[in-house]
C-alpha cells in the first residue's frame, strides 16, 4: 500500500491538519526516516517534510530523501511569515522541492495535490522557465553508468527530477522523459504493459545533485551566521603559529605547522570565492579580528587562486612567502613588533623599519625547507614598480610576481587597519595612488574580487 512518510519538527507539526497526521507515518527522528526510505518493500507516495525553508535541516533531508527515494514526491510547508523572492522559489525549485503546502492542508487536498488535481489552490511551487537544454528523448547510450528505480517508486502525474531511462535487451539504455518532464500515467501504464519494471537515473546526474546539497549546506552555513564555527579554528590556527614564530623564532616544526595552516587557508580561501558577494564582503570584514599577517594570506590565497595559478608548488611557495612576510619585524627593535602601519614613524624610525624585509630574508635563507622564490618573495614585498620602494628601489621587471602579490595585500589590509576598515576608501586609491606601483594583471584581478 502506498503511504505517507511526515517528518520534522514537533512543534511545528502540531499545527499541521490531523487527518494528515493521522494518514501518515510519521518519522520521529532522522535514524526513523533513514530506515523508512530504505525499507524497500515500503511504497512511499509521497514525503512530507515539516522544517523551516530553507534551512540546513531541510537541505539535509531533502539529501537524504533523494539518496535512497530519487523520484518520490517531496512536500515541505509554506512558512507565511517568510517573502518567497524568485531566489528562494529557484532554490526550491533546485532542490526537488515538488509541492509548498499550508498548515492547513488536509488529506483530501493532498491526495488531490499528489494526483496532480488541485495544484492551484495548495501553494503548488509557481512553474519556471526551463533552464535545462532540450535533450533527445531517445537518445541510446550503451555505458553502464546507471542505477536502477524500481516502478514502484514512481508517482505517475508527478515530475521528474533527474532524466529517466529504460533498458532494451540489447543493453542499451533509452531516454524516454527528460529532467523535469511531467510523467503521464497513460505512457507510465504502456511501458508496465510493455513489461517494463525498472527505470534507471544517471549515476552522474544523480550525484551532482547531492553535491548540490552539499554546496547549500556549506553557503548556508556562512549566511546563518555560523561562518565563525568552521573559519574561527583555521584562523586562530594562523595567529597561534604566528606567536609561536614571535616567541621561539622559524623552526622545522612551526613551519610544518605553518604549512599545515596554509593548506586549510587554502582551502578556506576556495570556500570565500564560492560565496555571493554579501556573504564574502561579511567575511572579509570578520577577518579584522585576527593579526595583520593571518588576513594576508587569506586575502593573497583568494588573489592567487583568481589569478589563475594552478601549479601545486607554484601556489605553495606563495603561501609560504605570504605567511612569512613580516617575519624580520621579530628581529629589528621590539617597538616595531606587530607594526604594520608605518604613517607614525619619524625618518630615523622608518629607516629601521625598512630593514625588516632584509632580516627575514637574512635569516630564512639559513632553512633548506623555504624555496628560492619565497626568499626573493620577502626580500621584495615592499618594493613598488615605480621606484618608490626599499630596500633596493627595484622597478617594475626586477619585481618577483608574488612579492607583488604579497605587497597589494599588504596594503590592503593596512589600509582597512588605519581607517575602520574602509573597503570603499581603499577601492579609491587603488586606481589613484597604486595604480603606478603594481602590475595592471594584478590590480585587475584584485578588482575582479574585492573591487565590488
Ligand atoms: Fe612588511
Ligand atoms: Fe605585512
Amino acid at each position: 500500500m502506498e503511504k505517507f512518510i511526515f517528518y520534522g519538527d514537533g512543534s511545528r507539526g502540531q499545527e499541521t491538519h490531523q487527518s494528515l497526521i493521522n494518514s501518515t507515518i510519521i518519522a520521529k527522528s532522522d535514524a526513523e526516516l533513514e530506515n523508512l526510505l530504505t525499507n524497500q518493500s515500503l511504497h512511499i507516495r509521497c514525503t512530507i517534510v515539516n522544517l523551516p525553508i530553507i534551512s540546513l535541516e531541510l537541505v539535509a533531508t531533502i539529501k537524504k530523501i533523494r539518496f535512497n527515494r530519487p523520484l518520490v514526491p517531496i512536500t515541505a510547508f509554506k512558512d507565511p511569515e517568510k517573502d518567497y523572492t524568485s531566489e528562494i522559489q529557484r532554490t526550491l525549485f533546485d532542490l526537488s522541492i515538488d509541492f509548498l503546502i499550508g498548515t492547513d492542508t488536509d488529506l483530501d487536498e493532498m491526495n488531490e495535490l499528489i494526483s496532480g488535481n488541485n495544484k492551484s489552490t495548495l501553494h503548488a511551487i509557481p512553474e519556471h522557465e526551463d533552464h535545462y537544454p532540450d535533450v533527445e528523448k531517445e537518445s541510446l547510450l550503451l555505458n553502464n553508468n546507471f542505477f536502477s528505480i524500481h516502478i514502484k517508486d514512481i508517482l505517475p502525474g508527478s515530475i521528474s527530477h533527474f532524466d529517466i531511462y529504460i533498458k532494451l535487451r540489447s543493453d542499451k539504455y533509452v531516454k524516454i522523459f527528460k529532467k523535469k518532464d511531467s510523467l503521464p500515467p497513460e505512457r507510465l501504464k504502456n511501458y508496465v504493459e510493455k513489461g517494463v519494471r525498472d527505470f534507471f537515473l544517471l549515476k552522474s546526474e544523480h550525484e551532482g545533485f547531492l553535491k548540490f546539497c552539499d554546496d547549500l549546506t556549506d553557503s548556508l552555513l556562512v549566511q546563518q551566521g555560523q561562518m565563525n564555527s568552521w573559519m574561527s579554528p583555521i584562523l586562530l590556527l594562523g595567529d597561534q603559529i604566528l606567536t609561536s614564530f614571535e616567541l621561539n623564532g622559524v623552526n622545522p616544526e612551526n613551519i610544518l605547522y605553518a604549512k599545515k595552516f596554509l593548506e586549510k587557508s587554502l582551502k578556506l580561501t576556495k570556500n570565500i570565492l564560492g560565496q555571493n558577494n554579501k556573504v564574502q564582503q561579511l567575511i572579509l570584514n570578520s577577518l579584522k579580528d585576527y593579526q595583520h599577517t593571518t588576513t594576508v594570506v587569506i586575502l593573497g590565497g583568494m588573489l592567487s587562486r583568481t589569478l589563475g595559478f594552478t601549479s601545486r608548488e607554484r601556489i605553495d611557495s606563495i603561501a609560504l612567502s605570504l605567511m612569512l612576510h613580516d617575519l624580520g619585524l621579530n628581529y629589528i627593535d621590539p617597538k616595531f613588533k606587530n607594526m604594520h602601519s608605518t604613517k607614525t614613524l619619524s625618518s630615523s624610525e622608518l629607516e629601521e623599519y625598512k630593514t625588516h624585509s632584509f632580516k627575514a630574508y637574512d635569516l630564512l635563507k639559513e632553512i633548506p625547507e623555504i624555496p628560492q622564490v619565497t626568499l626573493q618573495a620577502i626580500l621584495q614585498h615592499h618594493e613598488r614598480r615605480d621606484h618608490s620602494g626599499y630596500p633596493d628601489q627595484l622597478s617594475g621587471a626586477g619585481i618577483n610576481f608574488i612579492a607583488e602579490i604579497i605587497g597589494l595585500c599588504d596594503e590592503y589590509v593596512c589600509y582597512l587597519e588605519d581607517n575602520n576598515f574602509d573597503h570603499q576608501g581603499f577601492l579609491n586609491i587603488i586606481d589613484t595612488d597604486l595604480k603606478m606601483k603594481f602590475s595592471i594583471s594584478l590590480i585587475t584581478s584584485f578588482k575582479a574580487i574585492f573591487g565590488r
